[in-house]
């Protein structure tokens, strides 16, 4: 009998299509989502002696991959791998694979949707009117401006597609994609240094894991009156200068779907930022997306238990 532990609450729930394949490819699924995302030890104690996971941000650590000696495939229901210790999964013969490209257009519409917020002052003028008032609110319009992606992978491609047909310029930076083919999707290529110094709106489309981006001497460097969106990972931002950056007014404004840590601590000197617009790391939280990501980790749990090779492995970078 195959089976796997569903560590993430997210999987199957807004969509039954999951469940359903699981049942007909003769999977097994134990949910134990209490506490998601779960700790080292937690994750141990859950995975036991399962020869499958199915994690959302739930730590796997080499720690957990060395407790768990029938694991065989890690799957993680979604695209950041950054919670897997992907060296000690090679190492210890675990296959890890993900869902890439299901969330992209869920994440770049909620990415379209934090911008427009953002131009056009939306819940300052929701907030206004709820509070009794009539008044009125000059926004940004973002025809003409230039939208900096750094990251030009599925979902920053989807968010360029997107923002060209509100008629902004792309510009992008992403050190693995080859120049032409950053030009062929409609957007310019071009260095880290250009893309911030030259944006109207820079939004991060690329991994976490591998240390801070966007430092306090990139956000200086941003123009005035310039907005930050990140539905990427908090850890890619220096979170402090950020909020500098909004406090003194040098930004417009910032949108952030991920945070360092999540959920942020109350007393976070961003969320007492002014013009910071907030979300609960919901990118992917589209009933597309749910229903995608799920089949997605359900085919690949199945082909490894089957001792075939996924279509989704995710190795660790050279
Ligand atoms: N907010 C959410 O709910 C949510 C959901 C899904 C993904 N994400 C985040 O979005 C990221 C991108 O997802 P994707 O599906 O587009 O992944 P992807 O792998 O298709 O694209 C990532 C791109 O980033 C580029 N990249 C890697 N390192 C870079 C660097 N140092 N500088 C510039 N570019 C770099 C890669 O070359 C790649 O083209 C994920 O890694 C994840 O962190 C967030």
């Amino acid at each position: 009998m195959m089976r796997a532990v569903v560590l993430t609450p997210s999987f199957g729930r807004h969509s039954d299509a999951p469940d359903r394949l699981a049942e007909d490819l003769g999977l097994t699924l134990e949910r134990r989502t209490e506490g998601h995302p779960k700790s080292a030890a937690d994750v141990v104690a859950a995975i036991g002696d399962a020869p499958a996971v199915i994690v959302g941000l739930d730590e796997i650590s080499a720690d957990v991959l060395a407790a768990c000696p029938n694991l065989r495939v890690v799957a993680k229901h979604g695209v950041g791998v950054d919670n897997i210790d992907l060296g000690a999964a090679a190492a210890a013969g675990v296959s890890v694979v993900n869902t890439p490209g299901a969330n992209a257009g869920a994440v770049a519409d909620l990415t379209l949707g934090l911008i427009l917020m953002g131009a056009r002052r939306i819940r300052e003028a929701e907030d206004s009117l709820r509070a009794g008032r009539w008044e009125v609110f000059l926004g940004t319009e973002l025809s003409g401006k230039q939208l900096g992606i750094l990251g030009f992978g599925r979902i920053g491609r989807a968010v360029a597609d997107r923002a060209r047909a509100f008629g902004m310029r792309i510009c992008a930076y992403d050190p693995f994609v080859p120049a032409e083919v950053i030009e062929q999707a409609g957007a310019r290529p071009a260095d880290l240094d250009t893309v911030v110094a030259t944006s109207d709106v820079l939004s991060l489309h690329l991994p976490g894991g591998d240390g801070v981006l966007l430092g306090a001497a990139q956000i200086d460097a941003m123009p005035r009156g310039a907005a930050l969106v990140n539905a990427a990972r908090g850890g890619l931002v220096d979170e402090h200068a950020l909020a500098a950056a909004l406090t003194t007014g040098r930004l417009a404004f910032a949108a952030l779907d991920a945070f360092e840590v999540e959920p942020p601590p109350a007393d976070h000197p961003l969320l007492g930022a002014p013009n910071l617009i907030a979300t609960p790391h919901v990118g992917a939280f589209s009933d597309v997306a749910n229903a995608t990501m799920g089949t997605m980790v359900v085919e690949d749990v199945v082909r490894v238990l089957d001792g075939r090779e996924p279509a989704h492995p995710v190795r660790p970078a050279r």
